[in-house]
């Protein structure tokens, strides 16, 4: 009614101040960056990448309106604290050095448990919103210092995301209800595929889907070793490549023993297929047993020797079941491409009848970066 009584000009004017009010709000709402205050465990090859791709990122991430502010990092040895107000002073860590000494913008003290926990619950710093985790996956110990610190972080209600396989291999279930119940999200990217997009593609596109199957090369030092082995090298020469190449450690036998493969089939069948499976080390398969007439017997057959894991069931009431296996794989199967380092999953379901995603296994810089994106995830629900 008003309106019919303004002139055109006067109504003009008032929709260009209204557009201007609106814009000033949008500007203010634009200019208020998200924070996300995080503690960082592990500063080794993940998390040392980690690091790196918040310091290569920072304009990226201001462009997104976002500040990541680092108020703790910790290592085996030393817990590195920001002032409070401050954020760690990234750039020192990433220096040869690695550990700063004290210094105006870094507190350092020796790692201990307690204070870790102290961090944790805001009296040694400003309150933290994620734990970017990335210590050594441990296996067969009955509360690993990582568990520890997931159930206390998530109790508090601070998120989690991490590249530690075991703690989510054995303990999903009761974590990820701790994360429901304290309103923290708990995220897992690089533990599977290691950074390649894997749950949190599944999280926004893959709803609803039954899986009946899932199979997958889920090894990148496997993989490798069996890529050389079939250009002629023997077991232990390919293997000193890989360990040379950094893709296998001193100690291989988590990857070439098969339980690196069992731990991710574990926390694919639970996660796809909502089972609550254990790793059962009876299912243990390695390669090491693997000779050039094996691989020669594969090739006169147009295949390739492939170390499988296989997550099978009948129908969507069934638990599923895990094998592990070394097999042969012919030319018209998805996962015969997957060479050297790389991993590659396929997906059965009705609808889709088959989704492959194929991807970097390995490396510091893509597990780091599947820690990047988790944590950018859980930002979007602050
Ligand atoms: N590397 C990859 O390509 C890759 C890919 C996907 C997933 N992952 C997973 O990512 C995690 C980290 O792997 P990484 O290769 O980075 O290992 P890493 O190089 O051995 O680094 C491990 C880091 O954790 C620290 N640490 C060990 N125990 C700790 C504890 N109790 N509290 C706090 N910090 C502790 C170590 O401290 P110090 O420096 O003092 O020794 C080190 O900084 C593992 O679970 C691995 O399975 C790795």
């Amino acid at each position: 009614m008003q309106r019919a009584e303004l002139s055109g000009g006067a109504l003009r004017n008032i929709v260009l101040s209204h557009k201007n009010i609106q814009g000033s709000i949008d500007k203010k709402a634009n200019s208020m960056k998200k924070e996300i205050k995080i503690m960082l465990v592990g500063m080794g090859t993940v998390g040392g990448s980690f690091l790196k791709i918040l310091v290569s990122k920072k304009s990226w991430l201001e462009e997104q309106n976002l500040k990541v502010k680092v108020l703790a990092t910790v290592s085996k040895e030393f817990i590195t604290l920001a002032g409070k107000g401050e954020a760690v002073h990234v750039d020192a860590l990433l220096s040869p050095k690695k550990y700063p000494k004290n210094n105006a913008e870094n507190k350092v003290l020796p790692y201990c448990e307690q204070r870790l926990y102290e961090t944790l619950a805001g009296g040694l710093s400003e309150d933290i919103d994620i734990i970017v985790e990335a210590t050594p996956t441990l296996l067969g110990q009955k509360e690993s210092p990582a568990l520890k610190l997931f159930r206390y972080a998530l109790a508090e209600g601070v998120s989690v995301v991490t590249a530690n396989k075991a703690p989510i291999a054995e303990h999903y279930a009761e974590l990820h209800a701790l994360a429901l119940k304290h309103k923290a999200s708990l995220r897992f990217e690089s533990t599977v595929l290691s950074g390649t997009p894997l749950f949190n593609m599944a999280q926004a596109a893959m709803n609803g889907l039954e899986f009946h199957k899932i199979e997958g090369v889920l090894n990148g030092t496997c993989n490798y070793i069996l890529s050389r082995m079939e250009e002629g090298l023997e077991y232990s020469a390919a293997l000193k490549q890989a360990q040379t190449l950094g893709y296998a450690e001193s100690n291989p036998i988590a990857d070439v023993g098969g339980s690196d493969s069992l731990l991710k089939a574990v926390i694919l069948a639970n996660f796809f297929m909502k089972a609550s499976l254990q790793p059962d080390t009876s299912l243990l398969c390695g390669i090491q047993g693997v000779t050039q007439e094996r691989i020669k017997e594969a090739k006169a057959k147009n295949c390739v020797l492939k170390l499988i894991a296989s997550i099978e069931r009948n129908s969507a009431l069934d638990s599923p079941k895990i094998s592990l296996g070394i097999k042969e794989i012919a030319g018209d199967h998805p996962l015969f491409s997957v060479r050297d380092a790389y991993n590659g999953i396929v997906f059965h379901a009705p609808l889709i009848d088959t989704i492959s995603i194929f991807g970097k296994g390995a490396g510091g810089d893509t597990a780091a970066f599947g820690l990047f994106s988790d944590m950018l995830l859980v930002a979007k629900k602050f």
